[in-house]
């Protein structure tokens, strides 16, 4: 990685900032006086700022509990996005793997790590996705057949793949993904006539939304967390 970067990243001085620290002769990379923004450093490499030793940067790995009125969005329109739930330096860096409506709550995962994003939102990985959703009238046990065979959506051209449906009380279902199409949840119950009022993700592949997170509140997941993306 480049010094410039490696400094902005692990200190949140922005990259202005840190042309300057080096040039004011500041930076110090494995004993040695550096000036060069571009000079490449490694994780193993001592880079030393002001005097003080400066810790690589690391990926961060949340869990956000998405309230109502928020969007999965890095830009915001008409509504708040939920990056700015999240009180750390650098939240434009973060990408939002596998994003929910604006009148949808629940887990949302968020990580600087593109790769560990992408395996949650690609369908290849097959994770399943679910989601707890109330539906305006009751919901027939036919739905369950329905939702295993696959539905037709209205404008796409594929059957959805496999999902499973299970009924909780007369208009509240579980129901699991294993793939993310655009508000697919609502329009499959809208091809069968019936109509989402709420919607609620519970969790992604092994990842189960935390019971003490209040609505808006966040917290990094735990390594084992991280790691069973990899692993599942
Ligand atoms: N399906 C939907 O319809 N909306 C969501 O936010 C997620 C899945």
């Amino acid at each position: 990685m480049r010094l410039d970067k490696y400094l902005a990243q692990s200190t949140g001085f922005s990259r202005k900032e840190v042309k300057r620290m080096l040039h004011a002769e500041e930076v110090r990379v494995n004993g040695e006086l550096e000036k060069n923004p571009a000079r490449k450093v490694a994780e193993e490499d001592e880079v030393i700022l002001d005097g003080y030793e400066i810790e690589a940067p690391r990926d961060r790995y949340i869990m956000l509990n998405k309230p109502l009125g928020y969007v999965c969005s890095h830009d915001e329109g008409d509504h708040a996005s939920v990056l700015g739930l999240i009180e750390l330096p650098r939240v434009d860096n973060l990408t939002i793997a596998g994003r929910l409506d604006v009148d949808t709550t629940g887990l949302v995962l968020l990580s600087d790590n593109g790769q560990w994003c992408h395996r949650i939102t690609s369908p290849r990985h097959k994770l399943g996705k679910i989601y707890e959703a109330t539906l305006a009238d009751p919901i027939d046990e036919s739905y369950i057949e329905k939702f295993e065979r696959g539905i037709q959506l209205n404008g796409d051209k594929e059957l959805t793949k496999p999902a499973k449906l299970e009924i909780l009380s007369e208009q509240v279902a579980r129901v699991e993904l294993f793939e993310g199409r655009y508000h697919q949840v609502k329009r499959m119950f809208a091809a069968l006539g019936n109509k989402v009022e709420e919607l609620h993700r519970e969790s992604i592949g092994p990842i189960a939304l935390d019971d003490d997170l209040y609505e808006g509140e966040w917290r990094e997941l735990t390594d084992d967390e991280v790691a069973s993306i990899f692993n599942g």
